[in-house]
């Protein structure tokens, strides 16, 4: 089954799968990655999901949502009617296939997407293209660590959650980022090395 085929059906489940995450660190993850975005910014949010970064999008900002899954896109387009004075805008797209011209976003947010994208690097390569030349990308994302201890239970529940929904937790996102012709300008370890905040900008 396709990936976005999963997150359809996962759409009807997803928000309440997180909801302990999403009251626990979720919310001051998601307030770090949003405050560093300045108001009048041009911005996409890629794998826009149900729409939980809504809440902390700033005032003025307009923001491009984009994901692959109807399903999620849906739930999206229902969350964004609770914030009529923010200016959001939904889209059905492929990360690794995006219809807008290059170097159009001052920056581009991805929230917990490329342990998903099946395939991360052209998905990068585009965030990378759509990205205005001193645009800025902000990853937060989870990805393999580099303590082999930690990475041990990320092996062991990967078979289920790849098959599931199509998730890698092992995946080396960072080391994807770079090889997109980006490089770091501030990194922040939120959980142990496996959940981190990448600010980024073209090479
Ligand atoms: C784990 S969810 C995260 C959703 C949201 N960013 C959040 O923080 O709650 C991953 C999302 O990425 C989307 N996604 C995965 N691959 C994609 C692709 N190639 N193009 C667009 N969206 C994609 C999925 O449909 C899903 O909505």
């Amino acid at each position: 089954m396709k990936t976005h085929t999963k997150y359809d059906i996962f759409s009807r489940f997803y928000d309440l799968v997180e909801k302990h995450l999403e009251k626990k660190s979720f919310p001051k993850w998601r307030k770090l990655v949003w405050e560093k975005v300045p108001l009048n910014s041009k911005v996409s949010e890629v794998g826009v999901g149900t729409g939980k970064n809504m809440p902390y999008y700033p005032g003025s900002v307009e923001v491009v949502g984009i994901d692959f899954s109807q399903g999620m896109l849906e739930r999206a387009i229902s969350r964004s009617t609770k914030y009529p004075d923010k200016k959001i805008k939904l889209m059905k797209m492929d990360v690794t296939d995006m219809n807008f011209p290059q170097n159009n976003f001052d920056f581009v947010i991805s929230t917990f997407v490329f342990c998903t994208v099946p395939d991360p690097i052209s998905g990068l390569k585009e965030v990378n293209r759509v990205l205005k030349p001193k645009g800025r990308a902000i990853f937060l994302e989870h990805m393999r660590s580099t303590k082999w201890l930690n990475n041990v239970p990320l092996y062991m529940m990967n078979p289920i959650i790849k098959t599931l929904v199509g998730t890698s937790v092992i995946r080396k996102t960072k080391e994807n980022i770079l090889e997109a012709g980006f490089h770091v300008v501030q990194e922040k370890n939120l959980f142990s090395d496996i959940v981190k905040l990448l600010i980024c900008e073209k090479n």
